[in-house]
Formats: C-alpha cells, structure tokens, sequence
C-alpha cells in the first residue's frame, strides 16, 4: 500500500469518510458493529452527564441514536435531542425510538456547523464520533456551547489518535466487518479513522479554544477513544 503514496491516499479517504453521501450509504454498516465494539464507552458517557432531573441535552451528530436513547430510557424525565445530517441515520435511530416506545427523545436532520437552536437551550451536550468528520471542528464547539445554558456540561469522545497498534488491533477484532479482510481495517482505521482523528491534548485544548472551561479528560480503560467533559 506504501507504494500508492499513502498521504494523497489518506486525504482522498478522510475526504470520503466525512461525506454526508457515505453515512447515507454506509451508516447501517457501522451502526450494527459500533456498539458492541464500543459499548462501555456509552455506558461510561452515560454516567459521566450530571443526573439529569428534567435537563433537556442535545446529541450532535447522533448516528442511530445509542446514546441519545440510552440517556433518554435511564433519565425518564429528561428529554433528549438528537441531530444528525444523514436522513439516512435520522431515519434509523427514529425507527429504534419508536421500536423502544421511548417517548422522551427526539431525532431530527442537523448541521452541527450551524445548530438550528436558539442560544441557551441545552442543560448538557453530548457527541461521540463525530467531530472528527466535522470541516470545521472549532465552529461546531462553538454552536454546541452556544446552545447550552451557562454552566451545561459538555462530554465529547472521538477515536484516540494517539492509539497503539495494539490498541487497533483489539478494535478490529470487536469491529469485523466480514466483507473487510482484517488487514485492510486495521490499516484503513489506523490511518483513515484513528489516524486522522483527536488526540486527547488536540481534543482538550480545541474545547478549550472554543470557550469551555473545567476541561478535564477521562479514559475508558478498554476502548482507544478519548473523552473531554467540560463546561460552558
Ligand atoms: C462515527 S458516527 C457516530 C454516530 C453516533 N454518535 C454513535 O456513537 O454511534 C458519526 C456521525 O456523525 C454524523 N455527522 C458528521 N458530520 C456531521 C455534521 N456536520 N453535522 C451533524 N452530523 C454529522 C454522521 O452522519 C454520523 O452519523
């Protein structure tokens, strides 16, 4: 592969992998692998938001709705909001919310660069995955700590650019897609997704430049993603 200069290979695959058009197409691939590859990152996230009481949080970039769903079933009172691009993953989280009968959420087609949301709204926000498809990562903090209310707690998670080889290679085996050989995963999320990703002091600090504060990051022992809580 080193012979098809990787680094215009690599762009032209992290250019890909941040198109709406591939989560249209591809999404429900991910979406049947991610959560058992990555379930105790959304039970570890779902401990880390302040119990919620009535809070109303935001999703961004909420995929099939793992979280959002998981947040809304444990905190009955709270209402959720999920916002994703893709119709195609609005559609499927949507179909699990109604399969669930979870009432206390919603779903609905959203740009993190541009929250369709007045100033203020949300008591917390939570994204996992989904910064590093962002264009323009710093922007899409900024609407998230626009729509929060002062002091509303942000948990944001993305893959570890900073993960070992090993680290990868556990990751691949939770993560097999049977069509993929196992080789061309690794070397695809080595240099496509973790490679082209946050490490935590990039994820940390980029919070930070878009005005949170009480940045702290936290570590879920089993899974190469990076978590950053702060607050607004
Ligand atoms: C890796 S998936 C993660 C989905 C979900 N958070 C999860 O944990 O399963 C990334 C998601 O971010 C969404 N996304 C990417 N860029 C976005 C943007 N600018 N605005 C809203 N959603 C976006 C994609 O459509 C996709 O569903």
């Amino acid at each position: 592969m080193k012979a098809l200069q990787p680094s215009w290979m690599i762009k032209l695959l992290t250019w890909v992998r941040d198109s709406r058009l591939v989560w249209d197409v591809m999404g429900s691939v991910y979406n049947r692998r991610i959560y058992d590859a990555i379930a105790e990152l959304y039970d570890h996230i779902a401990r880390e938001l302040p119990s919620t009481g009535q809070a109303h949080i935001l999703d961004a970039g909420a995929g099939r709705g793992y979280i959002s769903l998981l947040l809304a079933a444990k905190n009955p009172r709270a209402m959720i909001t999920g916002i994703d691009y893709s119709p195609m993953q609005v559609r499927e989280a949507e179909k699990h919310r109604q399969k669930r009968k979870i009432v206390n959420c919603s779903f609905s087609r959203g740009n993190v660069m541009d929250i369709r949301f007045q100033d203020d709204r949300f008591d917390a926000a939570v994204s996992i995955g989904s910064i590093k498809h962002w264009p323009d990562a710093l922007r899409g903090l900024k609407e998230i700590r626009r729509v929060l209310k002062p002091g509303g707690c942000l948990v944001i998670s993305e893959t570890d650019q900073g993960a070992s080889d090993d680290a990868i290679r556990q990751f691949v085996r939770r993560f097999k897609i049977w069509f993929f050989p196992d080789r061309l995963l690794f070397w695809g999320l080595r240099h496509v997704v973790f490679g082209q990703s946050f490490s935590e002091t990039a994820l940390a600090a980029a919070v930070r430049e878009a005005g949170f504060r009480d940045v702290e990051c936290r570590r879920v022992p089993t899974c190469p993603y990076v978590i950053v809580k702060a607050r607004k």
